[in-house]
């Protein structure tokens, strides 16, 4: 009965949507368990380009189930537009293959705009949320207030409760923030709408996926953004609203530890980061445009749900032997190695300084102000000229890519067991340790 999850290692956006892909064309089942539309995978299969931000990017194999956990929070309109954009590829989406947890909690348009709202009022210490409505669907889940999927299947009810919160939230919009009043019978019809058109999908799922591991069934636990980000181990406050790391998965889908087979740790060859808060290996300049691409393809580094390009750096292999210790990864999956060929050298991170001190191992308790104070210390390791894109096995890569991965692996203590040289679902290593 195993239970594969996939993790970001580094602060999302570290390529978890072509992992996914290639581990779930053995899953039976591939479920999300934290966050909502903040995250975005893009999946390139053939000539086609998937944009997903909620479903999880497995249904996109015939056989496959793609399970919303209770961990998430789930805009029914995106989830709506996203059935239909799928259903126009010609994959089909019905409430045998997708299920949605009783208890996700929901986001609404007017979650969306108190996001924007409340990020925008912080000035300078923006948090840069995807606006995505985030963080104040999650407020609502703590304060025990939240709209909760199931209720969706007791219609006057839930009609009753999503018409209190939008009159609740106008009030604060309207009289804290000086928005305009918003038109509560429009946003109550138009939102009851989008909840009628998931309500078949809506099921209880933990005892569903417990059956499933007990019959020998695979279940991939797909993370969305990534460890920096999880509002406890992250660089609070700037993270997102979810448990990113390995522990939600069993908050978020309602499972037990025992399952867990694989936990597969996703990183870039390089750093990157979308929003505000601290990174110590931050570059600008020409070595910037390297790593992050011109925009022109959709692996560049521009954000998959707001389009802005990202913050690009140097690999910090502080923060990944700090993903491993909250995460307890088994093994890395490193993406886009192919984007450091050309560079004569590549810097690696390796310690830090703070207050006149070395730091090898990060005592960091996810406090962006100790983390906004680190100075990289860097070993440069040799570049290599050749492109890698055509790479398929360890040996094709040139040696100076082979030890740029060992270098990985000596300061982790974690075989790189996946290396991925390109886009295409082809262009990838797979290799036991070496
Ligand atoms: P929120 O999740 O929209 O509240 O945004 C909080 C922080 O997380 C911001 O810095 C976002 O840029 C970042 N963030 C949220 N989702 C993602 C993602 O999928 N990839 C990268 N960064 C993300």
């Amino acid at each position: 009965m195993p239970l594969d999850i996939v993790i970001g290692a580094q602060w999302g956006d570290e390529g978890k949507g072509r992992v996914v892909d290639l581990f779930s064309q053995e899953s039976d089942l591939v479920a999300r368990y934290n966050g909502g539309d903040n995250a975005g995978h893009t999946v390139q299969v053939g000539q086609q380009t998937y944009k997903l931000h909620v479903i999880p990017s497995g249904i996109i194999h015939p056989e496959t189930v793609g399970v919303l956990g209770s961990g998430m929070v789930l805009n029914p309109q995106t989830l709506v537009e996203e059935m239909t954009l799928l259903r126009a590829a010609g994959i089909e989406i019905n409430p045998e293959r997708l299920w949605i947890s009783d208890a996700v909690q929901l986001i609404t348009p007017a979650h969306r705009l108190l996001d924007q709202a409340q990020d925008a009022a912080l000035g300078k210490g923006q948090i840069g949320t995807t606006g995505r409505g985030i963080g104040p669907a999650y407020v609502d889940k703590a304060a025990r207030r939240g709209l909760r999927a199931g209720e969706i299947l007791e219609p006057e009810y839930f009609a009753g409760r999503v018409r209190t919160h939008f009159e609740e939230v106008n009030r604060l919009l309207t009289g804290w923030y000086h928005y305009e009043n918003l038109d509560v019978d429009a946003q109550v019809t138009a939102y009851l709408g989008f909840a009628e058109e998931i309500r078949p999908y809506i099921r209880r799922i933990g005892p569903l996926v417990q059956i499933a591991l007990r019959a020998g069934k695979t279940v991939l636990a797909e993370g969305a953004q990534g460890t920096l980000l999880d509002v406890e181990q992250g660089s609070y406050p700037f993270v997102t609203s979810s448990h990113t790391t390995s522990s939600g998965v069993f908050s978020g889908l309602g499972l037990g530890v025992q399952p867990v087979r694989r936990v597969i740790g996703v990183t870039k060859a390089f750093q990157t980061r979308v929003g505000a808060g601290p990174m110590p290996t931050e570059l600008d300049g020409e070595a910037a445009k390297v790593l992050r691409g011109t925009g022109a393809n959709p692996w560049d580094e521009f954000g998959t749900t707001t389009g802005r390009p990202r913050r690009v750096g140097w690999l910090d292999l502080m923060l990944l032997k700090y993903a491993h210790e909250v995460n307890g990864f088994s093994e890395l999956f490193l993406t886009k190695l192919d984007v450091l060929s050309g560079l004569e050298e590549i810097p690696v991170c390796v310690a830090y300084t703070r207050d006149g001190q070395t730091l090898h191992a990060l005592d960091f308790s996810g406090d962006a102000r100790l983390l906004s104070r680190c100075t990289p210390v860097y070993e440069t390791l040799p570049g290599w000229s050749e492109e890698l894109r055509a790479c398929r096995r360890w040996e094709d890569l040139p040696s100076a890519a082979q030890d740029y991965v060992r270098f990985i692996e000596e300061h982790t203590g974690l075989p790189v067991t996946s290396i991925s040289v390109g886009p295409e679902r082809s262009a990838l290593i797979t290799r036991s340790s070496q």
